[in-house]
């Protein structure tokens, strides 16, 4: 490919701001007020106290923010085990795309054709500890990988620099595959480090902390989206 990345390049990048840093008294206005500041999709995670120590929001609330008139992708991000009872819920509650962690269900290929089945798009998630092998065999299953860039269960930790090069790896894999799988980058996003990661090869970008503990939802989009422009190509 004459030393270029294509697919890494020409493709749209997307922010997606987490729920997990919004004020979740005012959850309607809070999500609408990403979207109007520039936000390309909602992400959404849910934790059971169980496979990460943490407990936060099931279908209803998913459900709840349709109702209300979200319009915009949302993003579930699924921190619960085990994760197969749940999927059609968050399905018939609006998702847009639903992500799994491997560690979480006992066959990941049956979870993974059960998202598409349900009309979602579907994701498997790894933990900075997770090795990328799962993907060998799955990837034909995958319309997006989520790469953890810190341990799941909590927003406003440290971005985990290792990150970097298993998102280099996994554009890798996916440019050779040929498929139009996206690579989405969670934990410890900022404005200092967007660029970075967009060079390293993500397309979406979960910024939690970085954008509802902004003043200015629409500012810190636009500086994101500035540092992703600005990324060399690598
Ligand atoms: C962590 C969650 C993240 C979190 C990111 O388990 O999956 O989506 O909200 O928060 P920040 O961007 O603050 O690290
Ligand atoms: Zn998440």
């Amino acid at each position: 490919m004459n030393g270029s990345r294509p697919s890494s390049r020409s493709k749209q990048h997307w922010i997606a701001p987490s729920i997990l840093s919004a004020d979740f008294a005012r959850l309607g206005e809070e999500v609408e007020a990403v979207v109007a500041a520039g936000a390309d999709l909602i992400h959404f995670d849910v934790m059971d106290n169980h496979y990460v120590p943490n407990l936060t929001v099931g279908p209803v609330v998913c459900r709840a923010l349709r109702d209300h008139g979200i319009t915009a992708p949302i993003d579930v991000h699924l921190m619960v085990k085990p994760v197969d009872r749940i999927i059609p819920d968050f399905a018939e509650a609006g998702a847009t795309f639903i992500s799994i962690h491997p560690e979480a269900t006992e066959h990941v290929d049956r979870s993974l054709q059960l998202i598409r089945e349900h009309g979602c798009k579907a994701g498997l998630v790894f933990n900075p500890a997770t090795p990328l092998n799962w993907l060998d065999h799955v990837l034909d299953k995958l319309d997006f990988v989520l790469l953890m860039s810190v341990n799941p269960g909590f927003g406003g930790q440290q971005f985990i620099e290792s990150a970097l090069e298993k998102v280099a790896r996994t554009r890798e894999a996916v440019d050779r595959s040929g498929l139009p799988i996206r690579i989405e980058i969670d934990g410890g996003v900022k404005v200092d480090n967007i660029g970075r990661i967009a060079a390293a090869g993500a397309d979406i970008f979960v910024a939690g902390s970085a954008i509802f503990g902004s003043g200015d939802y629409a500012g810190t989009i636009a500086a994101m989206r500035r540092e992703i422009a600005a990324a060399p190509t690598a």
